[in-house]
């Protein structure tokens, strides 16, 4: 299976997110724009692997307090549009802990380096200067491990477990 590790989003996130993507629609950007469901940030791309409890495990240990996480600019990588983050030490941190787990557990992942994005659409056709980014925050209390499967129109995302963090304060926006 096909697994990856990621913060799931807040309503208030997302529908800043979806804001930005009627934006683009209404100003004629077509191309294949992430559902809501889908919304995600990747923390990090496991790939073909056959033993999520083995995840689960090899990230027991990681520990991380909750953290703001604010959504910053609008980017591409080619043709695939996404939504920034506001730079945040600790999700840096948090990314860092994960990858270095997975290393300890022998679980391969993707060793690009950290780009904090969130892909509002895929084969992107049309300008983006001019196009603005809403604001919106979340507090990140957990992360999840997830698999991903070709559906029939487009990808399903499966949530396989979640790691929280602990409670021992909440940072504040
Ligand atoms: P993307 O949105 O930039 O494509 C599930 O595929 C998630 O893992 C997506 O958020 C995807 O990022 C991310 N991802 C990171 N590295 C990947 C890779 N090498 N192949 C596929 N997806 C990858």
């Amino acid at each position: 299976m096909r697994l990856f590790l990621a913060i799931k989003l807040s309503k208030p996130m997302k529908d800043a997110l979806i804001g930005a993507q009627n934006e683009f629609y209404d100003r004629g950007v077509r191309g294949s724009y992430t559902s809501e469901e889908n919304l995600h940030l990747t923390l990090a791309f496991i790939g073909e692997y056959p033993d999520p409890e083995a995840v689960l495990e090899a990230l027991a240990d990681v520990s991380y307090a909750p953290f703001a996480l604010s959504l910053e600019g609008l980017g591409c990588f080619g043709d695939l549009w996404w939504a920034g983050m506001r730079p945040s030490p600790p999700l840096t941190a948090l990314a860092r802990k994960i990858r270095y787990a997975l290393a300890q557990g022998n679980i391969p992942f993707d060793r690009k380096r950290f780009s904090p994005h969130i892909t509002l659409l895929r084969r992107a056709r049309g300008d983006m200067p001019g196009l603005e980014m809403g604001e919106a925050s979340m507090i990140v209390e957990a992360f999840s491990l997830l698999r991903s499967d070709r559906g029939r129109n487009g990808m399903i995302y499966t949530e396989l477990g979640q790691i929280l963090a602990e409670d021992s304060h909440i940072a504040h926006i």
